[in-house]
């Protein structure tokens, strides 16, 4: 059986994946972090050569191949992942799969992403946090439908990523 973590950018999914897979004895695989192995390029790099459009076709081939190959596993998605491409369906409709949604407040989201937005490309642009929580709030909005609807849900406000995984 594998664990999909899904959630926004910031939510913890890498963190919680990797803690939670230590403790259950499974593999884990980080899905942007097998996309740049993949690509041999950093994510901020694929969006500068190719384009998002690139960077969703890729990243909607790759979940169906680590969704194949890999089982028994924890494996965390990127924030985008669920709501492209029929991606949703593809880990809903697979029988050996069940998901969990880490669910981070607007707040918290904008203080732990508007330290590291470099890294992430959707973000990088934005300057200020007033701007930034504006963007993430309707993003988060649009989201929310996809991600409401794995098989679970667990808050993160005001937990570790010990506590998050024990949950
Ligand atoms: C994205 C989230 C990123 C990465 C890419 C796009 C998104 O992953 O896949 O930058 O659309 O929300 P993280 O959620 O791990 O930052």
């Amino acid at each position: 059986m594998s664990i999909v973590l899904i959630g926004y950018m910031g939510s913890g999914k890498s963190l919680v994946g990797r803690d939670l897979a230590k403790k259950m004895k499974l593999e884990y695989l980080d899905l942007d972090e097998y996309i740049e192995n993949q690509e041999k390029k950093t994510i901020s790099k694929i969006f500068e050569d190719h384009g998002e459009i690139y960077f969703r076709k890729k990243e909607s081939l790759y979940l169906k191949e680590v969704l194949d190959k890999h089982t028994d596993s924890v494996i965390s998605l990127g924030g985008g992942t669920p709501c492209f491409a029929g991606n949703l369906e593809i880990v809903k409709e697979n029988e050996n799969t069940k998901s969990i949604y880490l669910q981070t407040s607007l707040d918290e989201l904008t203080k732990r992403l508007f330290a590291e937005r470099n890294k992430r490309p959707l973000i990088a642009h934005i300057t200020t946090i007033d701007e930034l929580k504006d963007f993430v709030r309707k993003h988060l909005f649009e989201r929310s439908f996809y991600y409401n609807q794995a098989d679970y849900k667990v808050v993160t406000d005001q937990k570790d990523a010990n506590q998050i995984s024990e949950e």
